[in-house]
């Protein structure tokens, strides 16, 4: 029988050229080595840096082959290199999220070769069972199991990256409360490590969205003051106590002016991090414009010893370690994927313009499978 197969992947060669879906033959018994497995993907989701790395691809600078969109992935292996870890069997159901800039294999691809010593951010897929109808009804068991591995991995960084202990008495303030990567750290924060307080920051029509997630209170951006609102929580309800982590998921340095009022000194090993850098980003500026966004004072704030606050750019790599938490989580029922919306393969340019509109509610999946 011939192991030759359709490749459809999402790509695009620079940030000039549209993301296209584009075909190619490949032969599943030559297209990995001893180390790598290759995975039929089922559904794949889409994340903000899909964007930005298309858009940052300068026609100079990168090559003239084509590079796929897309980090999170479910499918199943369907061939194994002979020195890959023997828990991997081919037939196996996984899911993951594989670190690339500019790879020529991204997950909105049917086929995916992976090396899962290098892409250790590899499980195997979980069952979603306890869900609610309708979101079963909605998303198949790829969908879930795609939708979660970046945001959860990032929440994870955030949480348990920088030495801090949790506890009852924590306090943390979410700035961009709605941000998928914010309702996989609510949920992390709450229900795997008791921490006591967590404040939202985010749009006045996501209050709801936002209340069921878990956050203790919520302010709006888009209302007056909301800066002397957190002040104000700090004060009173709170006693004085302030903040041991502030987490931006949008990117703003509009805290900065206020933070001695607001997070606990240094020495109390309390944190500043973002993922976005100090302004919030457009997707289409691409990564030259997430760096610009990092000022000197990122560098001055992170390096100085003489720094008045810990300040963390957190960035997501792959580790194991976050994959088994949110497989325990889901073990135990207590990890609800955030989801926006599922399309089509050949639907990808609305999934992207929902993705780019960067109003979407949770992850924008892409069914590559439909069965
Ligand atoms: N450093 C890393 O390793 C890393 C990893 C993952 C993601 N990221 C970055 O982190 C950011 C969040 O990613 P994501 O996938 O979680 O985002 P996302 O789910 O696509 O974020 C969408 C949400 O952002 C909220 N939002 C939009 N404008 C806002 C504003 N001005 N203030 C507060 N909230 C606002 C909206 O909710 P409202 O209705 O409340 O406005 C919307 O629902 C992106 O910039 C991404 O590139 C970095």
């Amino acid at each position: 029988m011939s192991s030759i197969v359709i490749q459809r992947s999402v790509t695009f060669i620079n940030g000039e050229t549209p993301a296209k879906l584009t075909i190619k033959d490949i032969d599943l018994d030559k297209c990995y080595n001893d180390n790598e497995i290759v995975v039929k993907v089922h559904s794949a989701a889409l994340n903000p840096v899909d964007l930005l790395v298309h858009h940052s691809a300068n026609r100079h600078v990168v090559s003239s082959g084509l590079k796929t969109y897309g980090r999170d992935y479910a499918g199943i292996i369907v061939k194994k290199g002979r020195k890959v870890d023997p828990k991997f069997q081919v037939g196996d159901k996984i899911n993951g999220q594989i670190t690339h800039l500019y790879g020529e294999q991204g997950s909105v691809s049917n086929y995916l070769v992976v090396n899962p010593a290098q892409n250790a951010s590899i499980g195997f897929m979980n069952d979603f069972g306890y869900l609610d109808f309708d979101i079963k009804t909605h998303y198949n068991e790829y969908d879930l199991n795609a939708s979660y591995p970046l945001v959860f991995g990032t929440a994870y960084m955030v949480l348990f990256n920088n030495g801090q202990h949790w506890n009852t008495n924590s306090k943390i303030l979410v700035h961009g409360a709605s941000t998928a990567v914010s309702q996989c750290l609510i949920q992390i924060a709450k229900k795997h490590l008791n921490v006591g307080t967590v404040v939202g920051i985010c749009n006045s029509k996501s209050f709801e969205y936002n209340k069921k997630a878990g956050f203790d209170h919520l302010i709006a951006y888009d209302e007056p003051e909301y800066l002397e609102k957190v002040q104000a929580l700090v004060k009173d309800p709170f006693k004085g106590e302030k903040f041991d982590l502030i987490f931006d998921s949008v990117g703003t340095s509009q805290y900065f002016p206020i933070i001695d009022e607001i997070l606990k000194p240094r020495n109390e090993n309390s944190i500043y991090t973002t993922i976005a850098g100090n302004d919030k980003l457009k997707y289409e500026g691409g990564l030259l414009d997430y760096a610009r966004r990092l000022p000197f004072s990122y560098y001055l704030n992170s390096f100085n010893p003489w720094r008045k606050f810990n300040y963390v750019l957190t960035m997501l790599g792959p580790k194991s370690e976050y994959m088994e938490l949110a497989s325990l989580m889901i073990h135990k029922k207590q990890f609800i994927p955030p989801l926006d919306s599922v399309y089509k393969l050949d639907d990808f340019q609305k999934a992207l313009d929902k993705l780019n509109s960067n109003k979407a509610k949770g992850k924008v999946i892409i069914r590559i499978v439909d069965e």
